[in-house]
């Protein structure tokens, strides 16, 4: 008998009785049915007093397979009218795992052998409606998945079983599902759909493992994909609702197992490992100390040494994260997670350990360029045992020399000094992979907003003189006046860690603040750099301005000033914008969210697609990348500093009412308010790519959710009376930012208006947002001299000892301040992991299309699956709507008139044997500027003074260029000297080289003796 029970999960006695209390309701459930009741067609009740022996029932489904009286099986005594049965049937969709190991394979036979016997998957439906007898939610008697055993073979990604059930007519609609597995192994539900009832099929949309009976002992439970507010909640569901948020709620005790489902906060004290010694101690972030946000709960055993650190748990051991969270198989074949994880788990250490040997230094930029071209030589043995086994990222390629090759990075490809130029420096500023930290300036000198009593006098070194030559003849507060003027501004951001982080071992950094000047053409250049040393050192070290170059030698101070300031940038880009603002921060709503909101609420469904794979990315971050001695702290410049520079930008920037796009513009001057412009504001500069283009996702979003938001809560009492999403934001802030509760800026939650704008900023910074920070980071990031995370220098001053060897050899000097090999490599695969980690979470980069897809199809408040074909059709519509904004932003410009011309020849007939007469004739007709047609050249031809002085100095710089010939393309390389090349960013280099390398003075003077 207990083998049996074991076994089938019942006695055989149990198995073998009559059916017991269902039965039981199955006879009383008579007199319930003899009166109609809504939701029963007419005519099955007319059927049904007619006393037919069986009809249909009035299912809209062709799959109800029989519906059968009671009372055809009854004696002629039994009453007229009986209750009526009808046949449902669920049809449940199972993903499959597509790789097993043999374990798993044993175990998945050994479930099939035992299903065939009773120990199955039984699942249960459970209606809207409570009993009116029992007062409790109306059941259905439980029904086995069939086919479990005959289906052990199907091939495919998806398998789908059926469960019969026979329920009476009044059940009802079907609000959720239970369901047990009584198998050993768990497995992936996608979706059920129950078939038979009379309001058409009902959609569970589940995507979620069940575990087995013998690992958690209760029943998983899914609900419909009808939204409702909890006090809307059908009285049938209530106690689900309840119990499904006590499962994911969890006691808040013990150590998870990866197979829980439980969300629950902890602090980051897991980050160092001081059972390993001193150098991997790290403080803990979060808490009255060192304020932080809240991180997922995993309830690991303390270390030996520190009962406050948690334990480590190293590769290939996962972190624990709830078993939702984790990446699913599909995606990770499909797409580059395995490739993330393998990255992460093995490649990065092990190459770290195992090249260490190979470390040097680039003499020249050849160098690096021959990293792309011929590789980088790996260790014998090294590819036989790391690189075949793992699945590499698509840039980086395997060659059959034992060589490891990178695609070349965009910011390189079309052009390999791009990354010298002052202009695409400023570029990347407002369009490069970090276009947050640009400020307008409105004070000059910059100040500083740290204590002077903690970190010493602050002032600025910034003079006037420093700039004023830059500023095309204006004051510098005519300059501010009309905002001419900007700034990146790391200063603060460094300062309180300088020494620390230049105690450290080749490690070298300073704070640094960069000025821009807004020159006519509308971009931006780079006038000036303040580097900044504690105050605490030598008075004239501890401040210095590099300001543009007039000579080589100040060119390649010049250069290394903007490798200091590029290697601020990438540190302040990672530890603070990217993963503080978009990863960290957005965890404890993601853990409130699971914890206080269930699955039916509008809300959750809202949010759902947006909070996926987060925890899973950060736990493998906390894990590979900023432990103690991860990759992050091997490749950036504060080194074991990295994660307080975090902490620090957390406590004293962080703000949550900040966080939407235009507050953040308007906090950095880059925008002013203005009701007349299509956002409500006026961005200062123009040329701003990252805000115009991300003003256009933001307004999306925003429209969308104020329109889910006002469906479900018309008024400010909704609001406020949803007990659940009130718990939600309340434990997001006093909870998960339990640091930063007493903040007088968090914002209220009291009205439809204030949902909608803290949702668009969660919805925002999880997608659009993160995705400006990320997709970019090995097109620019991936060529390390461009953003160089790590220096190893400070810039040589006269009489330094490194001075002279600085003169000697500038550029083997910079390449020995930035680089290495194995850090520059590492480096460059942190970008491309970083970047990779979006992948997954931005799968959902698709919602803000998905939200400009609803804006231009009707709302529907239900919810609609997911598919490829809304993905492709709200990709298609965000493409539609892109295109057609920016045909209507770009005006068409019409030709000047002139005579028709003639297919091949033009208006060559028209031009006579002196050209200039003709062309005066023809002037006289058509006016002073008109548009010819030589052969296939159109010319347009100016023939006045007002016209000669619109070409050649209104839009000089538009007829600035050479013409295209065959002469300047084969004689000078492709247009690449300075007569044939055409005016831009390129002439202006060459012409910048010319004067710095040929005709300065010094330079003059050096020639004299070979001049001619
Ligand atoms: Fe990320």
């Amino acid at each position: 008998m207990a083998f049996s029970k074991e076994i089938m999960g019942r006695t055989l006695m149990e198995r073998t009785m009559l059916p017991g209390p269902a039965w039981k309701v199955w006879r009383q459930s008579g007199p319930f049915l003899v009166q109609p009741r809504e939701g029963i067609p007419a005519e099955l009740w007319r059927r049904r007093k007619a006393g037919e022996a069986a009809v249909r029932a009035a299912a809209s489904e062709a799959v109800v397979r029989a519906v059968s009286f009671v009372s055809a099986k009854k004696g002629p005594a039994e009453p007229a009218v009986s209750p009526a049965k009808i046949e449902v049937r669920a049809v449940v969709t199972v993903r499959k795992k597509s790789k097993e190991d043999m374990k798993e394979a044993i175990v998945k036979h050994f479930d099939a052998l035992t299903d065939r016997i009773g120990r199955n998957v039984v699942l249960q439906l459970v209606s809207t409606e409570l009993d009116p007898k029992t007062k409790a939610p109306k059941k259905s008697r439980e029904a086995a998945l069939q086919d479990w055993s005959e289906k052990l073979n199907v091939k495919g990604e998806r398998v789908q079983y059926t469960a019969m059930f026979t329920v009476d007519t009044s059940f009802g609609i079907p609000g959720a599902i239970t369901i047990s597995n009584k198998h050993q192994k768990e497995f992936f539900i996608e979706s059920i759909t129950v078939e038979g009832f009379s309001g058409g099929p009902v959609h569970f949309p589940c995507n979620s493992w069940v575990q087995s009976k013998n690992d958690h002992h209760g029943k998983r439970i899914f609900f419909s994909n009808k939204s409702y507010l909890p006090s809307e909640t059908p009285a049938g569901l209530r106690p689900l609702r309840e119990e499904e948020l006590r499962n994911l709620r969890g006691d808040g005790k013990g150590v998870r197992k990866l197979s829980d489902r439980v969300y629950d906060y902890d602090v980051y004290n897991d980050l160092g490992n001081p059972d390993r010694g001193i150098d991997f101690v790290r403080p803990t972030l979060g808490g009255f100390k060192i304020p932080y946000p809240r991180r997922c709960r995993t309830g690991r055993v303390s270390t030996d040494t520190d009962v406050n650190a948690e334990s480590r748990v190293e590769k290939p051991t996962p972190l624990y994260v709830p078993r939702d969270e984790q990446f699913e198989e599909t995606k990770m074949n499909t797409f580059s997670t395995g490739r993330l994880k393998a990255v992460l788990h093995n490649l990065l250490p092990s190459m770290k350990a195992s090249l260490s040997a190979n470390n040097k230094d680039f003499n020249c930029f050849s160098d690096i360029n021959s990293l792309y071209k011929e590789g980088l030589l790996l260790k014998v043995g090294l590819q036989d045992e790391l690189l075949k086994k793992l699945p590499l990222p698509r840039v980086i390629q395997e060659s059959s020399h034992d060589l490891l090759k990178f695609a070349i990075p965009k910011i390189v490809s079309k052009d390999k000094c791009a990354w010298l130029r002052d202009d695409e420096f400023a570029r990347q500023a407002v369009a490069g992979i970090n276009p947050v930290n640009i400020e307008r300036l409105t004070v000059f000198p910059p100040q500083s907003k740290l204590d002077p009593e903690i970190y010493g006098p602050l002032d600025s070194a910034l003079k006037e003189e420093h700039i004023l030559g830059n500023l095309n003849g204006m004051s510098v507060q005519q300059a501010i006046n009309e905002s001419k003027l900007f700034m990146v501004d790391f200063h603060d951001a460094y300062i309180p860690f300088l020494d620390k982080i230049n105690a450290l071992d080749g490690r070298k950094t300073y704070a640094t603040r960069t000025i821009y000047f807004l020159t006519p053409l509308g971009t931006l250049k780079p006038i000036a750099i303040e580097l900044t040393l504690p105050p605490g050192g030598p008075s004239f070290r501890s401040r210095r301005v590099v300001t543009s170059p007039v000579d080589a030698t100040t060119n390649w101070i010049w250069q290394l000033a903007k490798a200091h300031v590029s290697s601020n940038d990438a540190g302040v880009h990672q530890l603070v914008n990217h993963w503080l603002r978009t990863h960290a921060a957005m965890e404890p709503f993601i853990l409130a969210a699971h914890r206080q909101m269930s699955a039916m609420h509008p809300i959750f469904k809202l949010l759902d697609p947006h909070m996926r794979y987060t925890l899973e990315i950060n736990a493998l971050a906390r894990q590979n990348l900023i432990n103690a001695d991860g990759v992050i702290e091997s490749c950036f410049t504060p080194g074991r500093y990295c994660m307080e520079i975090s902490a620090a930008a957390y406590k004293n920037f962080w703000r949550f009412d900040q966080e939407s796009l235009p507050a953040d513009l308007i906090r950095r001057g880059m925008a002013v308010p203005d009701p007349t412009q299509p956002y409500g504001l006026r961005l200062v500069l123009e040329d701003y790519p990252y805000a115009a283009d991300g003003l256009m996702i933001w307004s999306a979003i925003e429209n969308w959710v104020r329109t889910y938001v006002n469906y479900y809560y018309p008024d400010a009492g909704i609001v406020c009376n949803d007990m659940e999403l009130q718990a939600w934001y309340a434990e997001s802030v006093n909870v998960g930012h339990a640091d930063l509760r007493h903040a007088d800026w968090w914002p209220t939650l009291a009205s439809p208006e204030d949902l909608i704008s803290i949702l668009s900023r969660i919805i925002w910074l999880s997608s659009a947002q993160h995705a400006a920070l990320n997709f970019g980071q090995y097109p620019y990031g991936g060529f390390v001299p461009n953003r160089p995370p790590l220096m190893r220098r400070l810039i040589p001053e006269e009489g330094d000892p490194d001075y002279t060897n600085f003169l000697a050899d500038p550029q083997n000097f910079i390449l020995t301040t930035q680089y290495q090999e194995v850090p520059w490599m590492l480096a460059s695969w942190t970008c491309h992991v970083c970047a990779r980690c979006s992948s997954q979470i931005l799968t959902h980069l698709s919602e803000p299309f998905s939200l400009l897809q609803r804006l231009v199809i009707p709302f529907q408040p239900m919810e609609i699956p997911s598919n490829w074909a809304s993905l492709a059709a709200a990709w298609l519509a965000t493409v539609t709507i892109v295109l057609l904004a920016r045909l209507r932003r770009r005006r068409r410009l019409n030709l000047p008139p002139g005579p028709k011309p003639w297919p091949i020849i033009g208006n060559l007939d028209l031009i006579g044997p002196l050209p200039h007469r003709s062309i005066h004739e023809l002037s006289r007709k058509y006016g002073p500027l008109m548009n010819l047609r030589f052969g296939s050249f159109r010319v347009v031809v100016g023939s006045s003074v007002e016209m000669a002085r619109t070409m050649l100095k209104t839009h000089d710089v538009t007829f600035a260029g050479r013409p295209v010939t065959n002469a300047g393309k084969y004689t000078t390389y492709n247009y690449s000297n300075i007569t044939w090349s055409q005016y831009g960013p390129y002439w202006r280099q060459a012409r910048k080289m010319c004067i710095v390398e040929l005709f300065s003075a010094k330079r003059l003077e050096s020639f004299e003796y070979i001049r001619v």
